[in-house]
């Protein structure tokens, strides 16, 4: 890490919801109108291409069926809800806790006219209050890093989809268990990923499954993306350069500057195999 940060920076809620809240607008400039990490086939693709491959292998591995009626955990700014409700002719719902983002959400639905096939609501994918089985798909596209409750978000997702219905989940992981000694040298680093990205805790994608099997849910696919995402850190540093000024005005020079220095944490935590990217679809 390159700067030296005042106590004044480190006073931002990482809360979830607050931290979606402040940084979206700032977020949509530095990862894109996708809000998450790009999958790429060569290094020297743009991050929009990859960030929609991602997108496309989510749907790919969901198996989506016209008229499927599809609960998308943890939505963003609704991109890929859009996208996947229009591709595959879905009826959809897209939750967050960020009511900055499900309002930039229902915007975006409604200028490409999509509000009477999407909603989004402000929920928690970890108590979601749908109904049970009301749902043929759900996925959770690198939320649930986001929620503490893993083992009830699984279970909420695994409640609300029908028997024979479908659940997939992408995001950040944890290559290999780590030891409590190995977190605690790496305090500075973690905090630091914390206040960029919110409050975040990751798990193994072997946890998941686990997870996922206690919930009633079958795992038949597992991948590892960790290789192919790798490059998705310079696009962020690209964009963080090319957008300085008005991410600056949006979050602030400091925050700016660690989202910088995340870029550089995480291509390291990638290179020595301590978080990765992997996702799993499973059957009810
Ligand atoms: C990295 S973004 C991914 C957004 C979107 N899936 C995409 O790929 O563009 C994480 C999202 O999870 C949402 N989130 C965090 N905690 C949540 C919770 N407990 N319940 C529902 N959504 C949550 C955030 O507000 C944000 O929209």
């Amino acid at each position: 890490m390159t700067t030296q940060h005042t106590p004044a920076d480190r006073t931002h809620d990482i809360s979830p919801a607050a931290h979606y809240d402040r940084v979206t607008d700032a977020w949509a400039l530095l990862l894109g109108d996708d809000l998450h990490y790009g999958v790429f086939d060569e290094a020297a693709e743009s991050l929009p291409t990859a960030t929609h491959r991602l997108t496309t292998l989510m749907a790919d591995a969901a198996d989506f069926h016209s008229g499927d009626r599809f609960l998308d955990v943890g939505c963003g700014v609704g991109t890929s809800t859009q996208w996947a409700a229009r591709q595959h002719g879905l009826v959809g719902v897209g939750i967050s806790t960020s009511g900055h983002g499900v309002a930039r959400a229902r915007a975006n639905a409604a200028a490409a006219g999509l509000s009477e096939s999407l909603t989004f609501e402000i929920r928690d994918g970890m108590r979601n209050e749908f109904a049970d089985e009301s749902f043929d798909r759900v996925w959770a596209l690198e939320s649930s890093h986001l929620m503490r409750d893993r083992t009830g978000l699984l279970r909420e997702c695994g409640r609300v989809l029908r028997r024979g219905g479908r659940f997939t989940l992408c995001d950040i992981v944890l290559a290999q268990p780590i030891t409590f000694q190995l977190v605690r040298s790496l305090r500075a680093e973690f905090g630091l990923l914390s206040r960029v990205f919110g409050d975040a805790r990751m798990e193994t994608l072997d946890t998941y499954a686990e997870l996922a099997a206690a919930a009633g849910l079958e795992v038949d696919l597992r991948r590892d993306l960790s290789a192919q995402v790798r490059p998705t850190f310079s696009g962020w540093r690209a964009n963080g350069l090319a957008h300085r000024a008005e991410v600056c005005a949006l979050i602030g020079v400091e925050s700016w500057q660690e989202f910088m220095d995340s870029c550089d944490v995480l291509e390291q935590m990638w290179d020595r195999e301590i978080l990765g990217y992997g996702m799993l679809s499973a059957i009810k």
